[in-house]
């Protein structure tokens, strides 16, 4: 799949907005990840309106890309969802990355912006949306069509020195 290849994080986006019809695209992949035990521990808030991408940009100085983002995607663990609790960041992981593979998909582009597990980001998270307590951030995703010199390109990470047949 080219896109696996092709995809890079994307930081600085154009202006234009993300069609309704691609951020459902992206949810409907987001959803399709693999889980422990098929727990689908997934949320999510989509947010557009300034005002909380300008909060969201605050987590980190790694995320101030999020204020100029037309579209930032805040990933939650659902404890109540939870049948294999320790599994949770890894479902999420996997969730994530679907987004970033359907983005690119879709002429779009984006980044991961890590949270969980890092307490002092989740807290941030948690209170910008008064999440209880059943609702674990795990990442933030920032994403829009990718601003000039921002294009998806492939990068050669291939390493056979990684790379162990039968023993290590
Ligand atoms: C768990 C995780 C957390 C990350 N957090 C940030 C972040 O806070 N800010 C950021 O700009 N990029 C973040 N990234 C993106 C990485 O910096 C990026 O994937 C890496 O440099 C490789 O570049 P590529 O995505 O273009 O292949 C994160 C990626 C992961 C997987």
């Amino acid at each position: 799949m080219d896109i696996i290849f092709n995809r890079r994080s994307i930081r600085r986006y154009k202006k234009q907005a993300v069609e309704q019809v691609k951020i459902e695209r992206l949810l409907k992949a987001a959803m399709q990840a693999p889980s422990a035990a098929n727990q689908q521990p997934w949320e999510f808030i989509v947010v557009q309106s300034k005002e909380s991408l300008r909060k969201l940009a605050e987590i980190s100085q790694y995320s101030k890309m999020v204020v100029d983002a037309p579209l930032a995607l805040v990933l939650l663990g659902n404890k109540d969802r939870m049948k294999s609790q320790r599994h949770w960041e890894q479902d999420m992981a996997a969730s994530a990355q679907n987004i970033l593979l359907e983005a690119v998909h879709l002429g779009l582009g984006g980044v991961w912006i890590g949270v969980a597990p890092l307490q002092d980001k989740m807290d941030i998270v948690s209170k910008q949306y008064e999440l209880e307590d059943r609702l674990s951030p795990f990442c933030v995703i920032s994403i829009g069509y990718p601003d000039e010199g921002q294009e998806h390109k492939f990068v050669d990470r291939f390493d056979p020195e990684r790379i162990h047949y039968e023993k290590y």
